[in-house]
């Protein structure tokens, strides 16, 4: 197939990620991808860009999450996302909570940050349009043991093509005989040993316990985890994976403890923690899951809003961090957007689970010089 064939998508097309099954299944017999792999054509080489030290053949990628092993990286590279990312790992095996972990949602349009305590409502089907695409996603982050990751994660690097690079994300975990500080450096060298590339720190998730999931928030954990995890990875380059600040300047504040702890790149954002309730107004995941994070198109604003701050921040205090942006991209044209806002890479998380061809149809749609 050349990529001028590449089919329309259309809600009735199932995601790489079968929503109904479980994390388990998923991770051993997907992704659940039927279609052709289209042919590529490659910029020349003098047209890539450098990524943290690695030439890349585009700026798109995919966050963390949505490749769940070895297999799920290989196909994302096939189709042109040339910045995988392997999704978070923990330093010994980890379960997902029990299904649901996604489901649809509705939230009438785009989120509007300052008012996300107001509820989603549950959709029974995804959006018509996949522009408006959104669900929410509870795992609880979910990890393989480290037996298994030391043969999968060089398995993944192997099924890369010159012009891509891999990332690895971690987390700590609270558990006994270690500080949560010493777990998330062992998480970072567990990936190291694997063989990774780059390694992203993972300061956001909203589904774990409220102080894992706001560590971002505050400059000091991340000044020292940062500079604990750069010193044991050095010098495997560090990014850290942030959610919406409270205000510019706890942004700021965030961005320059970064830099002095020598992260080199920052990516957001993280899904956007809401309630979710179903139709009799009962939380939509159960009574002990009242929030989960919220993804695809409605989080777009926001992200590009997060990106426009970081983009003006860095430039004024000169802090060189790379800006990766995260957040409601579903359509090829949606990459551009986060690049004029000033990011330096775009990737998307929902929108290429639901149509894998979304980095296919932005490579078509750019100039071969
Ligand atoms: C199925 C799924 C699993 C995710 N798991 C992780 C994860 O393990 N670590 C992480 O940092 N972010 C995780 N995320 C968040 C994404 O990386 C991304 O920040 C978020 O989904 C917003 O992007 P999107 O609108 O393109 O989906 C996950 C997202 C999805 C959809």
């Amino acid at each position: 197939m050349t990529s001028r064939e590449i089919p329309p998508w259309h809600p009735g097309i199932p995601p790489i990620y079968d929503i109904q099954k479980t994390y388990d299944e998923n991770a051993a017999n997907g992704p659940f991808f039927s279609g052709e792999v289209p042919e590529r054509k490659w910029p020349p080489e003098e047209q890539w860009t450098d990524f943290l030290g690695y030439p890349v053949a585009s700026r798109i990628g995919v966050p963390a999450g949505p490749l769940l092993t070895s297999s799920w990286i290989a196909l994302a590279a096939a189709l042109g996302y040339d910045i995988p990312i392997y999704k978070t790992i923990r330093t010994q095996a980890h379960p997902s909570h029990p299904l649901p972990n996604m489901v649809y949602v509705d939230t009438q349009g785009m989120i509007d940050p300052a008012r996300r305590m107001e509820p989603a409502r549950l959709a029974s089907s995804p959006s018509p349009q996949i522009n408006d695409l959104a669900v929410t996603n509870s795992f609880g982050m979910p990890s393989k043991s480290p037996s298994f990751l030391h043969e999968d994660i060089p398995k993944a690097n192997a099924s890369l093509k010159k012009g891509q690079v891999m990332v690895v994300s971690v987390v700590g975990t609270q558990r006994s005989g270690a500080t949560f500080l010493e777990d998330f450096v062992d998480s970072a060298l567990l990936a190291k040993e694997c063989g990774a590339k780059i390694i992203e720190a993972n300061f956001s998730c909203p589904n774990v316990d409220k102080s894992a999931g706001c560590l971002y928030m505050s400059p000091t954990t991340v000044f020292d985890i940062g500079s604990a995890i750069v010193k044991a990875i050095h010098p495997i380059p560090l990014i850290i994976k942030v959610g919406l600040f409270a205000s510019p300047d706890q942004m700021r504040d965030v961005m320059v403890a970064a830099t002095k702890a020598k992260i080199r790149s920052i990516a957001g954002i993280n899904t956007i923690s809401m309630r979710v309730l179903d139709p009799s107004g009962n939380p939509a995941l159960g009574a002990a899951r009242e929030t989960s994070g919220i993804c695809g198109g409605p989080i777009r604003n926001a992200a590009l809003e997060f990106i426009q701050t970081a983009a003006k921040i860095n430039r004024k205090e000169k802090l060189g961090l790379t800006l990766i942006g995260v957040g409601g991209i579903t359509a090829p044209e949606h990459f551009n957007l986060f690049f004029d806002a000033g990011a330096d890479i775009a990737m998307s998380a929902t929108g290429m689970m639901w149509d894998p061809y979304l980095a296919a149809r932005y490579h078509q749609t750019q100039p071969l010089r």
